[in-house]
């Protein structure tokens, strides 16, 4: 703590701190125009509380710190604050620039290659390393290379997919998210990276949000058991075999109104703290030494403030997350977000920076960046005193992280090996554990082996449709199966399971009699998105079969035959689906288990006595609407239109239960709140 004070002292933040929390101590904000003047009006609340990190303070490296700062000139110390986008800067130019940190993007490769290497992406790695050794700068400082690696190293060709953050929310179980931080952090050392944009932490409140499925719940308390073992996975004790983890989005990304990407969250101080804060509690608490902030504004529910874009919000960047909570890593801003807020642009975002950000994600446009916010340093616009500040937290993580070590990255244990982006027990695991079975009627499930099975369905032979967005690209799509010739469709499982000849698989089923098999299995579902394309904006509905009536199509095809019905379900959230769930004998939700598919086979089939291996274990990591416009969990929404199954619900074959048959409704829109 000590330390911390003195790190900040000269900054305009530390005034804050000292000046006691709670008083109306942001009159230094407003006259830097970094906020809305009106914040300065608005007082801590309590509930915000400090947390002591897994990584202390450590003196030699404070003082390593220190040295190393002394020798920088301005434009070494604004490019260490700069991360660009591996399409859009060469090695020469990072070594030119000082950059301190490269990104690539969702969908983005080395040699812009779909398939590149294991080999290729490591060799890119070296030669951004040894441009940033060879600069001129008295203390040569690594670039740090982050990524989007949320469910395993899933940019990187023939890297295992793991079942996505809601499917890993269904299996409430901490260890094995560590155990998969862990492997994650193996397959991006392998490739030479050093930092994973993950965990995201949002509890997402509104199914409407196309990020829903990056959540692990809309439980808090789930997210904070979750984000922390992540971290110390990734993280763990910054060996051969660890990242860096960047907990995302900060703040209140999750509760935004109707669900809208980069929308705007209404709460309370305290709603911040217990429902959208407790993924940072539980990943600050085990060491994340990086926090991006996110997207969306937020306006005080109890004051009426709007405090606009959390890219400028100092009060929640600098007196909650770094004075009160004690964040003493580095905050990383979203993808060119800097540009939303008012009288900013893609290149220029003094706010941002005296805000509290510290390295600024510029993918395309870094170099006009660099020469504005190095004059509005010279103009006295940003305090020197912030940029230190920044410079020093990047440098932190950098020392702590090991960075230092004077090994290039196809020097550490394991780089450019293959197996070591591939961890495919794990991820099967995972997705048994990740399956919450919601109906079983007639005894469905499980299904013996021997018996003569029918396969339908858009997404049973479909890798790009279970592993859903940021799946080699950013928004899943333009994948075939042909881009994962390492993974095993869920019609893959199912073959292997039953007996090859036993199973007969036709996409859709009109041309097949499916009294002639003694069960049918439809694997259907929702196609891939990501961030803003998955949005459902009202007046739409949750109603999954107004987005896709062939799944509907298909399982009335089937059902003619009077033969069980077993639909697996591959979705990004829970959607309306009664009477999907009428047609279905059984119904189970797989979210989207990614390239391991034979996880779900898994869990399906029995031995010729009915003895399955393998239980169902998950439980639902979000409430499943009961109705068309059933979209918010918050308690309000959920008590004037009841869920149909609550969050944690979910049967197995050890526990049983009857399901009746549900109303239908044919709602066409819902109405704009
Ligand atoms: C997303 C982040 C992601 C970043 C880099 C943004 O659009 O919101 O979650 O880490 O892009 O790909
Ligand atoms: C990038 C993503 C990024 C998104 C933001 C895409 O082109 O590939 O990484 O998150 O743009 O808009």
């Amino acid at each position: 703590m000590k330390i911390n004070s003195r790190i900040l002292a000269g900054t305009s933040a530390s005034v804050v701190l000292l000046a006691g929390l709670g008083s109306p101590a942001h009159a230094d904000t407003a006259a830097l125009g970094t906020a809305p003047t009106n914040a300065a009006t608005t007082a801590l609340s309590s509930d915000w509380r400090k947390t002591r990190s897994a990584i202390g303070v450590d003196r030699k490296l404070e003082a390593e710190i220190d040295r190393i700062l002394s020798g920088m000139s301005l434009r070494q110390k604004v490019g260490q604050m700069t991360q660009a986008e591996i399409k859009l800067i060469t090695p020469e130019e990072v070594r030119t620039y000082y950059i301190g940190s490269v990104l690539n993007g969702g969908g983005s490769w080395p040699g812009k290659d779909k398939h590149a290497s294991v080999a290729a992406w490591v060799a890119l790695a070296d030669a951004y390393y040894s441009a940033s050794m060879s600069t001129d700068m008295a203390v040569k400082v690594p670039i740090i290379w982050g990524t989007d690696a949320v469910h395993g190293h899933s940019n990187v060709y023939r890297a295992t997919i793991f079942p996505h953050n809601i499917g890993l929310g269904a299996a409430r179980d901490p260890a094995l998210i560590r155990e998969i931080a862990a492997a994650t952090a193996k397959a991006v050392r392998a490739t030479g990276i050093d930092w994973v944009f993950a965990p995201a932490v949002p509890a997402v409140q509104n199914a409407r949000w196309g990020r829903t499925y990056e959540s692990y719940s809309n439980d808090p308390a789930l997210v904070k058991a979750y984000s922390s073992a992540y971290v110390k996975g990734l993280q763990q004790r910054f060996g051969a075999d660890s990242a860096i983890a960047s907990v995302k989005h900060f703040l209140g990304d999750g509760g935004t109104h109707n669900g809208t990407d980069q929308g705007l969250t209404i709460a309370s101080q305290r709603e911040l703290v217990r429902t959208h804060a407790q993924g940072y509690y539980g990943a600050i608490g085990a060491g994340a030494q990086t926090v991006m902030v996110s997207y969306n504004s937020w306006k005080d529910a109890d004051t009426g403030i709007d405090h606009g874009k959390m890219h400028g919000n100092r009060m929640l960047l600098t007196d909650v997350l770094k004075n009160r909570i004690g964040f003493d890593g580095f905050l990383i801003s979203d993808w060119n977000a800097i540009e939303q807020v008012p009288g900013c642009t893609k290149a220029s975002c003094p706010q941002s920076i005296n805000a509290g950000i510290d390295m600024i994600m510029v993918p395309d446009d870094w170099k006009a960046f660099i020469d504005n916010t190095t004059k509005q340093v010279e103009a006295g616009e940003i305090p020197m005193s912030r940029i230190d500040d920044a410079v020093r937290r990047i440098l932190r993580v950098k020392l702590r992280a090991g960075m230092f070590d004077g090994v290039a990255p196809s020097g550490h244990v394991g780089a450019g090996q293959l197996t070591g982006v591939q961890h495919r027990e794990l991820a099967r695991r995972a997705v048994r554990e990740s399956l919450v079975l919601l109906k079983n009627e007639r005894a469905a499930l499980p299904i013996r082996r021997g018996t003569r099975v029918l396969v339908v369905g858009k997404s049973a032979n479909s890798v790009p449709n279970q592993s859903g967005g940021w799946s080699l690209t950013w928004q899943g799509d333009e994948t075939t199966n042909a881009d994962y010739p390492d993974a095993n469709t869920i019609l893959a499982g199912i073959e292997a399971a039953a007996g090859k000849d036993n199973v007969v698989f036709a996409e859709k089923p009109e041309r097949i009699d499916p009294a002639s098999f003694d069960v049918a299995i439809a694997v259907i579902g929702e196609t891939p998105y990501a961030e803003t394309k998955g949005d459902l904006a009202p007046p739409k509905t949750l109603t999954h079969t107004q987005r896709y009536p062939e799944d509907l199509a298909a399982l009335q095809a089937l059902s003619v035959a009077g033969k069980p019905v077993v639909t697996i379900f591959v979705s990004g959230r829970p959607v309306y689906a009664n009477d999907l769930l009428n047609l279905s004998h059984a119904f189970v939700a797989a979210w989207l288990p990614g390239t391991e598919g034979k996880g779900v086979a898994d869990v399906l089939f029995a031995d010729p006595t009915g003895r399955a291996e393998y239980d169902f274990r998950g439980r639902l990591s979000f409430p499943w609407p009961g109705t068309p416009c059933g979209a918010s969990f918050s308690a309000a929404a959920m008590a004037a239109e009841p869920p149909l199954f609550p969050g944690g619900y979910g049967l197995s074959y050890a526990r049983q239960k009857a399901t009746a048959t549900l109303p239908v409704s044919t709602a066409q829109a819902c109405d704009s709140k």
